[in-house]
């Protein structure tokens, strides 16, 4: 079964959140995510695109309910960025024989993403 999901959000708005609610950064993203962020010019920029990439694989997967932390975004920045999962999400994926392969963008306003399910032995050929 291979799927496929897409996410847009706006920049101001994940910013917003993250000003009003100053947990939720922890709630949403891996430490990894956030020490990434943190260290680029506008880390409400990458931490938009990061969340609508975990929207994204959720929409390809079809959860019905997930733990953000479950579903991490590495690499990126200078390179392409990866989803590494965890948990029952890994035990999913490894149960239908998938693997996700996610792809971020950002805009002054807005960040997006769209992710692909795809047989895990179709690994690394989708571009
Ligand atoms: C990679 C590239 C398409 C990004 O396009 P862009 O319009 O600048 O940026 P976008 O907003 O669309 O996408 C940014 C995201 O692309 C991802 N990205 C970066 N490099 C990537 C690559 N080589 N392949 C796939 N995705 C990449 C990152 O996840 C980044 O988001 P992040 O910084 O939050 O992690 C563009 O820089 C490009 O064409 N580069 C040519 C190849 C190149 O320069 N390679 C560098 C080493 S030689």
């Amino acid at each position: 079964m291979t799927g496929v999901g897409i996410d847009l959000l706006e920049i101001d708005r994940m910013q917003a959140a993250l000003d009003r609610r100053p947990r939720l950064a922890e709630r949403l993203f891996t430490p990894g995510e956030r020490e990434a962020a943190a260290a680029r010019a506008r880390p409400a920029q990458h931490l938009a695109a990061r969340f609508c990439a975990k929207e994204a694989v959720v929409k390809a997967l079809k959860l019905e309910s997930w733990d953000p932390h479950e579903i991490e975004v590495v690499g990126g920045g200078d390179g392409p960025p990866a989803i590494r999962v965890s948990g029952k999400v890994e035990a999913l994926i490894t149960q239908r024989g998938l693997t996700v392969e996610v792809s971020l963008t950002h805009s002054r306003d807005t960040a997006g993403a769209v992710a692909l399910a795809l047989p895990a032995a179709a690994r690394g050929a989708a571009c």
